[in-house]
């Protein structure tokens, strides 16, 4: 099948980078959030960064403006039943998306695809939420999408090939790669990722150093881009929290029991970057 036009839900940082890519390789894209304010904020996101290449001279006027024109912003999820594809990128919880393939699943048409961006919970579960679990896939973006070359591709344990197929030249045809792997609580970037991450937030817990120490450690020791506190933040403290939590339950071995601060720094509202503070502050 060939996909004509995407519905992006959840217009935070991977959602907005989502829909980039997709109107960049010439997708119609509907870019939805629970908020009209949210989905223009995301969009003003998409806006920044397409500024940002045409000031490098990657980009000329007329491209950014015919990549924005592709989309289309609503906070109506009934324009559902118009687009091959839905990517989900709400909040790492898995009540709130099984709520929201439950509800897609009375508006797309019967061949649509639900793709979701989720870091780290069951495919196979939000495919059970559905009437088409077949057509249920996991599609995981990395942050800032608009620049990480790699999408995890996650099949359900209804997953058809159809499905799969579809979404595999669906990730080429927007200039990434696609690498397959099983249905496990984190798949392997965040199995292996976010207990780095988890260890880095301990070793500020028990005072072994401070987070510009560790950072610094894994960025001129290890020749990782970001330290592991400055990637915590980006990426969001409350979902290192979730992916964390969800190891830890998935797998049920406390090797991955998130990190007491990481918990505190969420209850404070200190999530990062999106937030001002984390590990650092912003401005
Ligand atoms: N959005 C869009 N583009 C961005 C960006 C953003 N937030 N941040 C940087 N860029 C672009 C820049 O515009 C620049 O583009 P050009 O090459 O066209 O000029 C390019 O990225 C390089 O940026 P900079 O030169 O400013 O900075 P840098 O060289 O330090 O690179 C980085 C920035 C790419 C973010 C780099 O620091 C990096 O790779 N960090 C690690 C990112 C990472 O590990 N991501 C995975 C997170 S885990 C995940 O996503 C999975 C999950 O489920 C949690
Ligand atoms: P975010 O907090 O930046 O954005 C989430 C957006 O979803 C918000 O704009 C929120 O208003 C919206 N939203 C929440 N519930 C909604 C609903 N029911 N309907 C419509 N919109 C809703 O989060 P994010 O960092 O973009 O993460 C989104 C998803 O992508 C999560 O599942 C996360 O695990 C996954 N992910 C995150 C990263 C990362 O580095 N942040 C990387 C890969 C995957």
């Amino acid at each position: 099948m060939q996909v004509n036009k995407v519905l992006v839900i959840g217009a935070g940082q991977m959602g907005a980078g989502i829909a980039q890519v997709h109107a960049k390789a010439g997708i119609p894209v509907l870019l939805h959030d629970k908020e009209m304010e949210y989905a223009e904020r995301g969009f003003q996101t998409i806006e920044k960064n397409l500024l940002k290449q045409v000031q490098k001279g990657r980009c000329s006027e007329q491209e950014k403006a015919t990549i924005l024109s592709r989309i289309e912003l609503t906070a109506d999820i009934e324009v559902a039943s118009d687009v091959d594809l839905v990517i989900e990128a709400i909040v790492e919880q898995m009540e709130a998306k099984t709520k929201l393939f439950s509800k897609l699943d009375k508006i797309v048409s019967p061949q649509t695809i639900i793709a979701t961006n989720t870091s780290s919970l069951p495919i196979t579960e939000m495919a059970a939420s559905t009437s088409r679990p077949e057509n249920v896939i996991g599609m995981h973006f990395m942050n800032p999408v608009p620049v990480m070359k790699l999408v995890e591709i996650i099949r359900g344990l209804a997953t058809s090939n159809q499905t799969y197929e579809t979404v595999h030249n669906l990730t080429k045809r927007i200039g990434k790669t696609a690498v397959e792997v099983n249905d496990f609580p984190g798949f392997v970037s965040n199995r292996i990722l976010m207990p780095m991450i988890n260890e880095a937030i301990f070793s500020v817990y028990e005072g072994v150093a401070t987070p510009e120490a560790i950072d610094e450690v894994m960025k001129l020791g290890m020749n990782h881009p970001m330290g592991p506190l400055t990637l915590a933040d980006f990426i969001g403290l409350d979902t290192c929290l979730y992916i964390m939590e969800t190891l830890h339950q998935g797998f049920g071995d406390d090797k991955y029991r998130p990190c007491p601060l990481l918990r505190k720094y969420v209850k404070a509202g200190w999530l990062g970057r999106k937030t001002g503070r984390g590990f650092y502050q912003y401005h």
